[in-house]
């Protein structure tokens, strides 16, 4: 049995499904037989979700209004959608952290049917070691990047959701491997 088999047959959204992490989920999912939902938007390349079992949803999560589509249906999420690389703090934050707050409070409707959110937050959000000791869970969070503060920012509106919704943090650290175009190519 792996970590995944619970959601096996399960109804599942995934946002971020066309990038490197959301995509890899999506390939898990299908193997597990779960009916997935993805947010992507007109601009996304799909070539990871050829599928004909994955329902894809056009939105463009910057729109500060967007409504995601068949909530009602869902059992899990997984909110893989983020900006590693934006042009300004405003972007990061608006994706980073915003989206967090206009996902969440749709989810609430549907709380009793919702059995797990998992959030993707970051290492970055952490920021480094202040006096070189290990960190964990518990050190207080120093984000140095605009990145890391907008995930910091984005785990905090998790946590606060969290006492309604069942929502799980994660901070990855840096994930690369095929499908990945900033550290792959350095060792191709
Ligand atoms: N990769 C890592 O090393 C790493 C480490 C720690 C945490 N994370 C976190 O993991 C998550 C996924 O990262 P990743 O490496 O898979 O990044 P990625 O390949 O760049 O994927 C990001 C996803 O977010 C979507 N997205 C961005 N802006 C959007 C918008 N306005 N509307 C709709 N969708 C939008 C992208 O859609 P398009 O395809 O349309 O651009 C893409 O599907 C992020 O939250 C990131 O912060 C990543």
């Amino acid at each position: 049995m792996n970590e995944l088999s619970h959601l096996k047959g399960k109804t599942v959204l995934v946002t971020g499904a066309s990038g490197f992490i959301g995509s890899h989920l999506v390939d898990s999912l299908l193997s597990l037989n779960c009916v997935i939902h993805c947010l992507v938007r007109e601009s996304s390349d799909l070539r990871w979700l050829p599928s004909p079992k994955i329902h894809l949803h056009f939105i463009d999560l910057a729109q500060p209004d967007f409504k995601v589509p068949g909530l009602e249906a869902i059992n899990y999420v997984f909110h893989c959608a983020g900006l590693t690389k934006a042009k300004s703090r405003k972007e990061y934050f608006d994706i980073n952290s915003r989206v967090c707050s206009t996902l969440y409070e749709q989810c609430l409707t549907y709380k009793d049917s919702i059995k797990g959110i998992v959030h993707l937050s970051s290492l970055a959000a952490a920021g480094p070691s202040e006096d070189g000791n290990q960190i964990d869970e518990t050190t207080p969070l120093n984000p140095i990047t605009f990145y890391g503060k907008s995930k910091k920012s984005g785990e905090e509106i998790a946590l606060k959701y969290s006492v309604s919704l069942p929502i799980k943090v994660i901070r990855p650290p840096v994930v690369y491997g095929p499908r990945e175009e900033i550290f792959m190519p350095f060792l191709n």
